[in-house]
């Protein structure tokens, strides 16, 4: 049995193709192994900025490529058709990190009624968010359009919700507006979103000229600002700055431009894809890497059991119902529309507005 994967090289991220992969023999499978159909998935910068850490953050070793390339993990679902594991049956569906693939196995793990790991041994050097499926039979929150939101959205605005959070603990860190770069991507206006609701600050947009009029009409900034206009911001207010575009150029400017009034510079992104190797010292706060896993784990000792999950379900709530007016889904089916669509994204042509949703499945 074949299994088609778009690899791309890791070297040369604009080198990319289908490949045929051999798949186990359903009836041969390990014990305890699924053999699951991947049967939708959503591209956005986030995949692009997978692909730039791979070998950094170890992203390259979760769904292994031939020599030179890399499989680039991907939010969305699969559907069980075979299972070696008596808990889980053929047909179920689930939610999670996958490859762009139409095939992966899983050796399914901590089966819980919620969900399930892949304990396959190449996959325990990332973060356990990356190995954890949720089971979404009969889920109507994962079903049809829901279901395209939440592959799309999901993963962002569990960073949204904790940049959100972070900084509302830390009191804004004193700033008087929140700068966010990167402004029309959907990790930063699901931020502005809930910064924009707590009403306490004001939301800055930064963003390209040809991306001001869908930042503008989100209705979350209080202001937007071209690139190359943010030194004309009043340079006397307290700021933080949460950085999606990674752009160093950028960056140095805001600082040297705020100096001390930088009380925060937190960085999130890279869809610039334009990070120097050597950063200057800046004046201001001293930028950093926002980790969220850690802003997760020490919510979830604080909040307790479920305290996480049922706080960004809410915050989800509140969200989920804007992404009609706010995104347009469309679908691409097949090598040449995979293809097409991580490329467009590789290289900045994908509309804010697009929500792309793929399969490798004609
Ligand atoms: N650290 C974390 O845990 C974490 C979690 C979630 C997301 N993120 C990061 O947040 C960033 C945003 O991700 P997303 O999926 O929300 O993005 P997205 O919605 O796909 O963002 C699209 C926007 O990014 C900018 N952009 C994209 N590709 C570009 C290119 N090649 N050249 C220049 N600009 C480009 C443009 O915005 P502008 O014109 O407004 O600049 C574009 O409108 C990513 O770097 C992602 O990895 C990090």
């Amino acid at each position: 049995m074949k299994s088609a994967d778009f690899v791309v090289a890791r070297d040369d991220l604009q080198r990319c193709k289908t490949i045929e992969t051999q798949l186990p023999d359903p009836a041969a499978l390990p014990e305890e192994a699924l053999l699951v159909k991947v049967t939708r998935f959503a591209f956005t910068a986030n995949n692009v900025t997978y692909a730039v850490l791979g070998d950094t953050l170890k992203y390259w070793t979760l769904f292994p490529a031939p020599d030179g390339f890399g499989n680039v993990p991907v939010w969305g679902f699969g559907e069980v058709i075979a299972s070696k594991h008596p808990g889980i049956a053929m047909g179920e569906t689930l939610f999670g990190y996958f490859p762009m693939a139409t095939h992966l196995v899983i050796e399914a793990a901590d089966i819980s009624k919620r969900g399930l790991r892949d304990g396959a041994a190449h996959r325990q050097g990332v973060s356990p968010v990356y190995n954890s499926y949720a089971r979404v039979t009969s889920n109507p929150e994962f079903q049809g359009r829901a279901g395209d939101y939440r592959a799309l959205l999901q993963p962002l605005f569990m960073l949204s919700f904790m940049v959100d959070d972070y900084l509302a603990e830390n009191e804004m860190f004193g700033a008087k507006s929140v700068l966010l770069s990167s402004a029309s991507s959907k990790t930063a206006f699901g931020l502005a979103h809930l910064l924009h609701a707590r009403g306490n600050v004001k939301v800055i947009g930064l963003t390209s000229a040809s991306n001001v009029a869908f930042v503008q009409s989100l209705g979350c900034y209080d202001e937007v600002v071209t690139y190359d206009k943010v030194a004309s911001l009043p340079a006397n207010v307290p700021v933080a700055y949460v950085d999606m575009a990674g752009n160093s150029a950028l960056r140095e400017t805001l600082h040297r431009h705020f100096g001390e009034q930088m009380k925060y510079s937190g960085r999130v992104g890279l869809t610039h894809h334009t990070a120097a190797v050597n950063e200057p010292e800046l004046p201001g706060a001293k930028p950093s890497w926002f980790f969220a896993p850690d802003h997760i784990r020490k919510r979830a000792k604080e909040w307790g059991p479920g305290g996480v999950d049922q706080r960004f379900g809410a915050a989800w709530s509140g969200f989920s119902p804007r992404l009609g007016t706010w995104l347009k889904v469309t679908e691409g089916r097949g090598p040449d529309a995979v293809k097409k669509v991580y490329l467009d994204t590789l290289n900045g042509h994908v509309p804010p507005d697009g929500g792309q949703i793929l399969s490798l499945w004609e």
